[in-house]
């Protein structure tokens, strides 16, 4: 019983030096700096598996649209009046056409559909098509719409899945 509790006490004291060092390991572990690698800013640009690096200015100058434009229901990729329809990677990848790429994103900005792809939203959400309606949209160019979807596929890489959509599959 005795060593017991001796050697349980060795353990606690090599904890005990090793935690400092585990902590200072995490604090300057590169996971941080990696975050706008290379690997984090190449997103898919069409269906067919095409690939395209944005810059981290991009991708910037897309979150602040986004915030501007987007962000009023889809704040940190959710969406708030149908909490079924988010901006995570899995569900963009289930609707029809699968909305997981650049040129989806960019072409549902321009004229969006409903999840299955049926019928046209444009009067209910905000798009080019409907700048009528929502001027704000007016504003943007094919750059700007280019960054902002670049700005939803690299959130997730970004901020973690958790953090991006809300983390879970609601249907
Ligand atoms: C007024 C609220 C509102 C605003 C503002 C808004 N959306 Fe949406 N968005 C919705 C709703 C609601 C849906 C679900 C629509 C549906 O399928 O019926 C949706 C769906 C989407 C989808 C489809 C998601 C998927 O998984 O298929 C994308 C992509 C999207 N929005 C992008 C944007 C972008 C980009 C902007 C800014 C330019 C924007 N939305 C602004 C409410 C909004």
């Amino acid at each position: 019983m005795a060593s017991l509790f001796v050697s349980l006490g060795r353990s606690l004291v090599k904890l005990l030096i090793a935690l400092p060092v585990i902590i200072g390991l995490s604090i300057s572990s590169p996971a941080m700096a990696a975050q706008w690698d290379a690997e984090t800013l190449t997103v898919p640009a069409s269906p067919g598996g095409q690939q395209v690096t944005f810059s981290e200015a991009d991708i910037k100058a897309g979150s602040k649209l986004f915030k501007g434009n987007c962000g009023t229901c889809h704040n940190a990729g959710i969406t708030k009046t149908n909490q079924n329809v988010g901006l995570d990677p899995e569900t963009l990848a289930l609707a029809t056409p699968a909305r997981d790429n650049v040129d989806a994103l960019v072409a549902f900005m321009k004229d969006p559909s409903s999840f299955d792809g049926e019928y046209s939203i444009a009067d209910t959400h905000p798009s080019t098509s409907s700048s009528d309606i929502f001027v704000q949209m007016r504003n943007l160019n094919d750059d700007e719409l280019s960054q902002i979807a670049g700005y939803i596929l690299t959130a997730p890489k970004v901020m973690g899945p958790n953090q991006w959509g809300g983390g879970k599959i609601y249907f």
